[in-house]
């Protein structure tokens, strides 16, 4: 196989804050959304306040990173850290702690890819504004956003707004959208996620102004659909399910509005977000650099009639969601499910590439790309995953060969570069290339482990790219 892996590809790995740090009330931070899910509503309660304990760990952690090779390390800077009520006092404790988490990367060669709002609203802002529901939240994140750029934008290049907004949006406990009365629950979300784009745009432009030359871009959470048969109905079900649930958001980032069949439906549903007339031209300047790409499986869809019962509205599934009047998904009996029911297709990620590619000509960066499931610590005090290097092995295979079709991919981040909270199902599911051990309700030692995916990732580092 020719290697198609420029000499400065990013070989880099990913966390986010809430799910490595630990540390939930230390010095000075404010709870958030994450955090209150875990202690008080989620099912799960996996022991968040610890997490990976990076907070405490961070310098024996950056050195296992620099041991692996990493060229890059994206990671997320938790809001109520750095502002505890999400729109007040700026904590300087929180900026300590992420000066000395950038630095001590820099002095270990490898680069700070930070993204700004992974799934963790300061949960003040849900108590003050109603989160995201309110106007005032965008205006408090483009403050956040200001903050960060100014303490760490001399040595940050490289930023990423929100990580998966378009998937967020759909988890009502990311949205705190508990107590929404169904019949109103689309219309909050679509408001709220019109407040995010406005705030992805705000804080985009901020970062022009405040730091010419460096790179901005969204995360989105990615899949690629394929028609459950060769009907046409099939076919524009399939187109749309991607469109619903990853390319109106890329639209909007990248064209500054909704396409043309979103505009539609909201409108049909009569859930049209509020909107400023300044919002446009905001909305309109923040094209991002790059696209951020999170990636773990693809989809099959049919034709889903409208139901009278419920026009146009949404009905949650095994795998995902339907949506009445466009699409329904379906298992994929070609493809290898994972334990925890994702559909695993390493094609799919080069179709998905050129797919992006082909339409908005921007350079791309896998953030996340992963196997979930349960690792076993072995008698020999080792994690024999073979299974999550054949994964790995894979997927980095179909970068290449994207590559190779011509898409401009600078870099490959798997997901995770440590165990991590898992965003549902805590530490019984693992993605890390090093073994945190710890249960979900024994922290044990928190002692690390490096897998075998690890020695094998830093092989393919070594060579820049797969043998
Ligand atoms: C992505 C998120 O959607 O998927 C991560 O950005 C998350 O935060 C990852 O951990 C894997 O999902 P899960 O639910 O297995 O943790």
């Amino acid at each position: 196989m020719t290697n198609y892996f420029s000499k400065d590809f990013w070989w880099g790995a990913s966390s986010s804050a809430f799910q490595v740090e630990g540390a939930w009330d230390e010095d000075g931070k404010g709870k958030t959304v994450a955090d209150y899910n875990a202690f008080q509503k989620s099912d799960v309660q996996a022991d968040t306040r610890v997490a990976s304990d990076f907070y405490h760990n961070y310098k024996e952690d950056i050195l296992l990173m620099k041991e692996l090779g990493l060229k890059a390390y994206r990671f997320s800077i938790s809001w109520a850290r750095i502002i505890p009520d999400g729109d007040g006092e700026v904590n300087q404790k929180g900026i300590d702690f992420y000066n000395n988490v950038i630095d001590f990367l820099l002095e270990n060669d490898i680069i700070p890819f930070v993204t700004l709002y992974h799934f963790d609203l300061p949960f003040a802002l849900v108590e003050n504004y109603n989160g995201w529901e309110s106007r005032d939240c965008a205006f408090a994140f483009e403050k956040f956003a200001k903050t960060c750029f100014e303490a760490f934008g001399d040595r940050v290049k490289h930023w990423q707004v929100h990580n998966e907004q378009n998937l967020m949006i759909r988890v009502n406990i990311r949205m705190n959208m508990y107590d929404v009365p169904s019949e109103q629950a689309e219309k909050v979300r679509a408001q709220m996620d019109y407040h995010m784009f406005l705030a992805h745009a705000l804080a985009t432009n901020a970062c022009r102004e405040m730091l010419p030359g460096v790179q901005i871009g969204p995360a989105v959470s990615s899949t690629m659909t394929y028609p459950s048969s060769n009907r046409p109905e099939d076919v524009w079900a399939a187109r749309m399910n991607d469109n619903f649930k990853t390319n109106y958001a890329l639209e909007m980032y990248c064209f500054g509005e909704y396409p043309g069949y979103y505009k539609e439906y909201l409108k049909k549903c009569d859930i049209y977000p509020e909107t400023k007339p300044e919002d446009e031209e905001i909305l309109k300047a923040s094209k991002p650099d790059y696209i951020a790409v999170n990636y773990y499986r693809t989809l099959v869809a049919s034709y889903l009639p409208v139901d009278e019962a419920h026009p146009f509205g949404t009905k949650k599934n095994d795998i995902d969601f339907d949506l009445y009047g466009y699409f329904k998904i379906e298992k994929n009996p070609n493809l290898e499910v994972t334990d925890y029911g994702i559909q695993v297709d390493p094609t799919g990620l080069r179709l998905l590439l050129n797919d992006y590619y082909e339409k908005y000509r921007l350079p791309m960066i896998i953030t996340e790309n992963g196997l979930g499931t349960g690792d076993q610590l072995t008698e020999d005090g080792k994690i024999h995953d073979d299974y999550r290097i054949e994964y790995l092995k894979d997927h980095i295979a179909a970068c290449n060969d994207a590559i190779s079709d011509g898409v401009e991919l600078f870099g490959y981040c798997p997901w995770s570069v440590m165990d991590l909270l898992s965003s549902r199902q805590g530490f019984m599911k693992r993605y890390g290339l090093v073994y945190i051990d710890r249960e979900d309700f024994d922290l044990k030692e928190l002692k690390r482990i490096k897998k075998d995916s690890f020695y094998w990732y830093q092989d393919v580092i070594k060579n820049n790219g797969l043998n």
